[in-house]
């Protein structure tokens, strides 16, 4: 009840006490009474608790927030969750910087983060990024083979002229790369002189970030929705 409810499990025997926890229609008053959270029906004040083992939560984050569980100064991608989606463990699974926006992956769940972020298991991240110039044909070429910037090599990215912004004079490239370096992206576009203006994370593997959500807001990943992250046809 504590993980499922996000509420303290002194609070949880509070729940037992008062006589509103249900365990198949049988009032339950232990806290210690072993239960299948797979084939038992468990309710609390006549609202059945749906057990999930992990969340995933997709965020459209914000500028200004960093992508840490907890921070001295800033606030956390965790503190702006709504509270029907906070449970103990949560974390980002890959870190945005502080002024990158867009899709941040949100889990208990460790070892789902580890696929998607370890290169071995090559999920495509796909980010918007806005620069000054055009990307010339061989900086292009760069990209696409992998770079060496400094002694560490970059692996191949896919780089995609996108448009060009008639107000700002700026151009929008797609990008879609496999590693999760600090500041990878601002670090390729400094090497080629050309510095990153604005960055944004539009995809994991095969899913898109959900265009209703305004950045700050968030909502559960579906079943289906998470698959779509893994799906063959999204990685190379
Ligand atoms: N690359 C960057 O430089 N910054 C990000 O936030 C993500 C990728």
């Amino acid at each position: 009840m504590s993980s499922q409810l996000n509420i303290s499990r002194t609070d949880a025997k509070k729940l037992l006490r008062q006589g509103g926890v249900l365990v198949n229609s049988i009032i339950a008053k232990k806290a210690d009474a072993a239960i299948n959270p797979q084939t038992d029906k468990v309710s609390v004040n006549g609202n059945v608790i749906e057990y999930k083992k992990h969340i995933y939560i997709m965020l459209n984050k914000p500028k200004g927030i960093v992508s840490a569980t907890t921070d001295g100064r800033d606030k956390t991608v965790i503190d702006i969750l709504p509270d029907k989606l906070k449970r103990s463990g949560l974390f980002p699974a890959g870190r945005l910087d502080k002024d990158t926006t867009g899709f941040t992956l949100i889990t208990d769940d460790g070892e789902f983060a580890h696929n998607i972020l370890s290169p071995s298991h090559h999920v495509k991240k796909t980010y918007i990024v806005e620069v000054g110039r055009k990307v010339t044909e061989d900086e292009m070429k760069r990209f696409i083979d992998g770079m060496m910037i400094g002694d560490e090599l970059f692996k191949p990215a896919q780089l995609r002229f996108m448009s060009e912004n008639a107000d700002t004079g700026n151009f929008q490239y797609e990008i879609k790369i496999i590693e999760g370096r600090y500041h990878q992206i601002k670090r390729m576009f400094a090497s080629v002189s050309n510095p990153v203006l604005e960055l944004t994370r539009t995809a994991i593997g095969g899913l898109e970030l959900d265009t209703g959500l305004n950045p700050g807001e968030a909502r559960e990943i579906t079943k289906k929705e998470l698959d779509k992250i893994t799906e063959k046809k999204n990685i190379n």
